[in-house]
């Protein structure tokens, strides 16, 4: 997979089949051997770029057989672009055993030309119990191993019913294939059990290879794209645009309808101003299906675009809290994905579109999350900690004089009301600080709770009132400013000593330029974080020690980077775990010698998947 664009853990790829490109993610409409309603022209208008089907249909149909064994599956289903095809897990778990073995379905793939080979894995159940779905892992690992992979687009299903370790365990076992669906979830999506799916795929999706794509088996509603992408899956298909076509249903981006029970088609919709639904509704059945067929990929393809355009502006997350509202089972779901620290890593340090606060299950989110975790620890220091009050500190306000006087007076903490909690009165520009739009609608008890938990962890909080006296001026607001924002992002504030010299925007009076000596340290950014320059990358090395903060590639590699040239994954030979995407590292060599700095594209948790593509934005090299 080569990496676009990313959010959390959705992405934008791209990958190669034998067929040409897939861009992720997207949906694979599924063709019904024996009967194709839409041809690749339609298709593709639609926005499909890849489709799938059933080998074993195929297979056990004589006539089909026989022709895609002369001729090739792109002949037989007229389509001549990447065709991923199916073995005949589903159709055993519907109808019982089937009469093809694993190698025997795999082959056939392999000679009527199929682009995504599947293998025969097993179907396993939400209801299974334990030790039938670590069978069904088992099983369907021995399955995959019995083949030869080789240079074969070959799905490797992610099975494991509802268990966590069963999932997790799957996840590793099967990313030796290069292509990783999820399978078993059909019952979860028909019964609307999103919650465990949200876990299903959380488990799956953090324990397999990142540079596989990973393909959601059945999951072709709309409805759950936005949520299951958040969570990473690039890959989903629908065999729903047909079936609801033949009910008379009709998708929308959040739900669908009854055609006997709407007055109109959405302008949208590639039916609007053709028919009227009564119209619909007496055609001949074959036009019905294709027209209401038409309208559903449309309807699924939009949701698609739409989501990439989020995942480009980095307001998935956002959506997804949109989305969430369309049912009450995808809201349950959501909660839980609010709720799930382990997608926390994954976050980057900010968003180019600012951040939207909803209501008290927005705090959940990444970002906010940091910022609590940042301040608690912060306070711990035990020091004097005064709160101010609204009149003192608003969002977006220049700093006051008699807040200045008063944080230059003393040796402790000034957090500011943010929102309903309190933050140190440094992050005042960082993101989401000082780029958030807020509903305000924050209960009385968060905020009671918050302070509760900030005298919990420091004995010395205090109000503001008008009697603390301001004595001398012992600090400097600014200087502890940017050391504060160093602490936040690289976990030390030594990047920038009392000596410094801050450089200001004459338009703006914002922070812009720190210099050392002679050199400059660092610049800040417009999210209100930094940009290291050569000599602040030389200041973090001595006090961050190897690897922390550091992206290692070999010697002939850094001497390119030197010279400002980017880092690309398959150079990275070595990495910091808890590099956070977005933020700056330090691009060294083995023996720890500097040779650029930059800007990380993904998490420490991702670099070493990705062999494709930018792993570090270089700014500046040392030569
Ligand atoms: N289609 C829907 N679910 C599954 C699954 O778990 N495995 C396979 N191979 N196909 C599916």
């Amino acid at each position: 997979m080569q990496l676009l664009f990313r959010e959390n853990l959705a992405r934008v790829c791209k990958f190669q089949t034998n067929h040409g490109e897939i861009e992720t993610p997207t949906v694979m409409p599924v063709i019904n051997p024996n009967l194709n309603f839409l041809t690749e022209r339609e298709l593709r208008e639609l926005g499909a770029q890849a489709v799938i089907t059933n080998s074993y249909i195929i297979k056990r149909t004589e006539s089909l057989s026989e022709y895609a064994m002369k001729y090739g599956v792109h002949k037989l289903i007229n389509f001549n672009g990447p065709i991923m095809t199916d073995s005949g897990t589903f159709q055993s778990y519907v109808y019982g055993d089937i009469e093809y073995n694993n190698r025997e379905i795999v082959d056939f793939q392999r000679k009527i030309g199929s682009d995504i080979i599947t293998i025969l894995d097993i179907f396993s159940k939400p209801e299974d119990n334990y030790n039938t779905s670590k069978m069904a892992v088992e099983e369907t690992y021995k399955r995959l191993k019995e083949i030869n992979i080789g240079k074969d687009l070959i799905a490797g299903p992610i099975q494991g019913s509802i268990y966590p370790d069963l999932r997790q365990f799957s996840a590793e076992l099967m990313s030796e294939a290069p292509y990783l669906p999820i399978g078993g979830v059909v019952p979860l999506l028909e019964s609307y059990r999103y919650k465990d799916l949200v876990n299903v795929i959380i488990n799956s999706k953090l324990h397999s290879d990142f540079s596989r794509p990973v393909h959601l088996f059945g999951g072709g509603h709309p409805m759950f794209f936005a949520m299951s992408i958040l969570l990473g899956v690039d890959i989903f298909d629908s065999a729903s645009y047909i079936k609801y076509a033949k009910d008379n249903r009709i998708l929308y981006q959040e739900g669908t309808r009854s055609l006997k029970d709407i007055r109109d088609f959405p302008e949208w919709s590639p039916i609007y101003g053709k028919y009227k639904p009564d119209e619909l509704l007496r055609e001949k059945e074959g036009v019905r299906i294709k027209e209401l067929s038409k309208h559903n990929l449309k309807a699924i393809f939009m949701e698609i675009n739409e989501i990439k355009e989020r995942i480009y502006e980095n307001t998935l997350y956002q959506y997804v809290h949109e989305r969430a509202h369309s049912h009450p089972s995808l809201y349950k779901a959501y909660i839980e994905i609010m709720n799930n620290g382990d997608i926390l890593p994954y976050q980057s340090l900010s968003s180019k579109s600012p951040f939207f606060f909803y209501d008290e299950i927005s705090f959940k989110n990444p970002w906010i999350q940091r910022i609590i975790s940042f301040t608690i620890n912060l306070i711990k220091n035990n020091k004097r900690t005064i709160l101010l009050t609204k009149k003192q500190w608003k969002p977006g306000m220049n700093i006051l004089d008699s807040v200045k006087k008063l944080y230059e007076s003393i040796n402790g903490n000034i957090l500011v009301p943010w929102n309903g909690i309190y933050i140190p009165i440094e992050l005042e520009n960082t993101y989401p600080v000082g780029q958030m739009v807020s509903s305000d609608i924050i209960s009385r008890s968060y905020k009671e709770n918050y302070i509760d938990k900030l005298k919990s962890v420091n004995s010395e909080v205090e109000f503001y009132n008008d009697d603390i006296n301001y004595k001398d001026k012992i600090r400097d607001f600014d200087h502890e400013k940017i050391k504060k924002i160093s602490c936040f992002q690289f976990g030390t504030q030594e990047l920038f000593s009392d000596n410094d010299k801050i450089i200001k925007s004459k338009a703006t009076g914002h922070i812009r330029n720190i210099m050392g000596e002679n050199n400059l340290i660092a610049t800040m950014r417009n999210d209100g974080f930094f940009t290291l320059g050569i000599e602040g990358g030389k200041i973090l090395k001595n006090l961050k020690k190897y690897p922390e903060l550091r992206i290692v590639v070999p010697g002939e590699s850094g001497e390119y980077n030197a010279k400002g040239y980017n880092v690309f994954f398959k150079f990275v030979e070595d990495f910091d775990e808890n590099i956070i995407s977005g933020n700056d590292v330090l691009v060294v060599d083995p023996d720890d010698n500097l040779y650029a700095v930059g800007k990380a594209t993904v998490s420490g948790r991702e670099l070493k998947y990705y062999n494709d593509g930018v792993a570090v934005k270089v700014h500046v090299g040392i030569k």
